[in-house]
């Protein structure tokens, strides 16, 4: 009986510390690489279309987009969920700012994987399913994220949203995960690490939030070597093509 319940310890310690491990490679990596790659739209099509064919390019993707993407981000998502539920709040007994933070990390992991179920349903899942060609991503960003309902930007509001919640999980998650395997161990450190990894996230989602901001309106913070609104430079952007879309014709492919 006793050896029975310590393989079952040892097999949840396993599996949580594979939950921790994935949140960070590979996840972590792509959520980065991801806003980066999608921020190119800052500079109009013609970039966006050359970050996409880069990617693209990559030997073997549809392979790398299920085993280092999409399985890993099932079981972190699957499991997430599982310790979310047994887990117990104590902010009302114990009100302190790490607490808080347990609750938040929990909050943000459901409402982060809620936005990339709809997210994969919207942009990839087409992809694969031959609706969506490599050069119609531009022009459905576009349309989507600034389509309105009741003049409210549901879309883009969303993505906001979607991108604070998932990039607050990971800072929150890389804090956790260092002090967990024991890569900040004093206090001072722990306290260093919280303000780097809170600085990271504000830039990440800085990244994430300008893009999508960018798509939904045409404006942006020109940062990056961005050009500054000037329609020459800048080949084709989100203004271009909604004026070029007939009126009553729908430009979004991605809905
Ligand atoms: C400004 C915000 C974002 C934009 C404009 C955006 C746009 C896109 C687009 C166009 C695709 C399809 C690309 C292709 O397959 O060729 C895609 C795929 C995907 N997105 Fe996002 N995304 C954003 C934020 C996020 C965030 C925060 C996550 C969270 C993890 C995420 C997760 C994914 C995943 C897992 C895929 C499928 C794998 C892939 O195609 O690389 N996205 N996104």
């Amino acid at each position: 009986m006793a050896k029975r319940a310590s393989s079952a310890d040892r097999r949840r310690f396993i599996l949580r510390k594979l939950h921790s491990l994935s949140g960070v490679v590979p996840l972590g990596l792509f959520v980065v690489l991801h806003l980066w790659t999608q921020a190119h739209g800052l500079w109009g099509q013609a970039r966006y279309d050359e970050a996409i064919a880069d990617r693209n390019a990559i030997p073997y993707l549809p392979l790398i987009e299920v085993g280092l993407v999409l399985l890993p981000l099932a079981f972190h998502g699957l499991f997430g969920v599982f310790l979310a539920l047994q887990s117990r709040a104590n902010v009302g007994a114990y009100p302190f700012n790490r607490n808080w933070m347990y609750v938040a990390q929990r909050l943000s992991g459901v409402a982060g994987l809620a936005f990339i179920v709809w997210h994969l349903g919207q942009y990839w899942l087409p992809k694969y399913q031959g609706q969506l060609s490599p050069a119609e991503l531009y022009p459905a960003l576009c349309a989507d994220l600034s389509a309105t309902h009741g003049g409210v930007p549901l879309i883009a509001l969303a993505y906001i949203l979607g991108v604070a919640a998932t990039v607050f999980h990971l800072a929150n998650g890389l804090w956790g995960f260092c002090v967990s395997w024991g890569i900040v161990v004093t206090r001072n450190a722990q306290r260093l690490s919280a303000t780097v990894f809170g600085l990271g996230g504000l830039l990440l989602f800085f990244l994430g939030a300008n893009t999508a901001i960018y798509f939904a309106t045409g404006s942006r913070v020109a940062v990056f070597g961005v050009p500054v609104g000037s329609h020459e430079t800048l080949a084709r952007t989100c203004s271009d093509l909604t004026t070029a879309v007939p009126a009553g014709q729908p430009a979004g492919l991605g809905k």
